[in-house]
């Protein structure tokens, strides 16, 4: 703990409305200019922004947004402040026997992952990027593997319901918003042929991102929940509501298969209807995206008319 910096902190935010002189500060708290000067530059390095006037002195702009440290004490909830990949750890976590539906939750990642080998944009104070373990009963890697539309049903539901944004899904793991990319969901599982021994459903939503908060080359693909609605989010409560639909969905799921989602995933996709070329373990396949099938399979005819079903995939085009 750093009682100097605490201590201008404090100052700022109890004179939020005026400039604060620091020579007074530092006559009275007894510390050096360059010691005062130092702190205010690791305030702003932690995203405090903070205006400095010439004969006027210090001014607290805006603090950074943080999620609530309190989140590390609710049960089945692992809360960092940086971690390489939510994923990563969910997996640690998972082999030392952590309990179903525990969540990792990260600030910051250094090494986002997002499908195909690609990267996760993770930067702190903007979005909500955590991973939720889940240890289904009996059941089959083939019949789990809807999992991802189930996670991209619970999510957009929310979203419209409650945020009252026109989110979309596109097959099979894409959140768009305004037809650029909100969010993405990366499903890790293991076990056995017959028998799944968990899953690690990884979640990337963009909350509070103003545009120039995305590498360059995002800028035109992606988007936010605060670029689409003006709103700011307070993230700590959008991720404890997050929490609660998607346990509600898995347990859904894991009782009543993907039926009760199929309606739903149908209203929110962009997919069925579009002609599509989709990379999928049998090779590369091109044609119309036809249904989705009440087990969570996409039916494509190809261009000779033939039908094929299939589970897990890419769309590249
Ligand atoms: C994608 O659309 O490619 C999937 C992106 C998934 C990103 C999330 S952020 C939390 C979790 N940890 C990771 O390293 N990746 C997922």
């Amino acid at each position: 703990m750093n009682i100097t910096k605490d201590c201008i902190l404090k100052h700022l935010r109890e004179n939020r409305d005026q400039y604060i002189s620091s020579s007074v500060f530092c006559h009275n708290s007894g510390i050096s200019r360059a010691a005062f000067w130092k702190q205010i530059q690791l305030l702003r390095k932690e995203g405090y922004i903070i205006d400095a006037r010439e004969h006027l002195g210090y001014r607290l702009e805006e603090e950074p947004d943080r999620l609530d440290k309190q989140l590390s004490e609710i049960k089945n909830i692992y809360f960092y402040q940086t971690l390489e990949s939510t994923n990563i750890t969910a997996r640690m976590l998972a082999e030392k026997n952590a309990e179903n539906f525990s969540v990792v939750i990260a600030e910051e990642q250094l090494q986002g992952r997002g499908r195909l080998g690609r990267s996760w944009d993770s930067p702190p104070g903007k979005g909500l990027w955590f991973s939720m373990i889940l240890r289904p009963h009996m059941i089959s890697p083939t019949a789990a593997a809807p999992i991802t539309l189930v996670t991209a049903v619970a999510l957009t539901r929310f979203l419209r319901e409650f945020c009252g944004l026109p989110v979309k899904v596109k097959w099979p793991n894409d959140l768009l918003l305004g037809g650029k990319k909100l969010g993405g969901i990366l499903t890790e599982l293991k076990g056995e042929p017959d028998r799944v021994d968990y899953i690690i459903a990884g979640i990337g939503l963009n909350v509070n991102q103003k545009k120039n908060d995305f590498p360059t080359q995002l800028i035109p693909l992606a988007t936010s929940l605060h670029l689409e609605s003006v709103r700011r989010f307070d993230r700590t409560e959008l991720f404890l509501s997050l929490r609660h639909e998607l346990e509600k969905a898995y347990r859904l799921f894991f009782e009543a298969g993907f039926s009760p989602f199929a309606k739903p995933w149908k209203e929110f996709n962009t997919t069925l209807g579009q002609t599509v070329t989709i990379n999928w373990p049998g090779g590369t396949i091109c044609g119309t995206a036809l249904d989705l099938t009440a087990e969570g399979a996409l039916l494509i005819k190809d261009n000779q008319g033939q039908i094929h079903q299939i589970n897990y995939g890419e769309i590249i085009t």
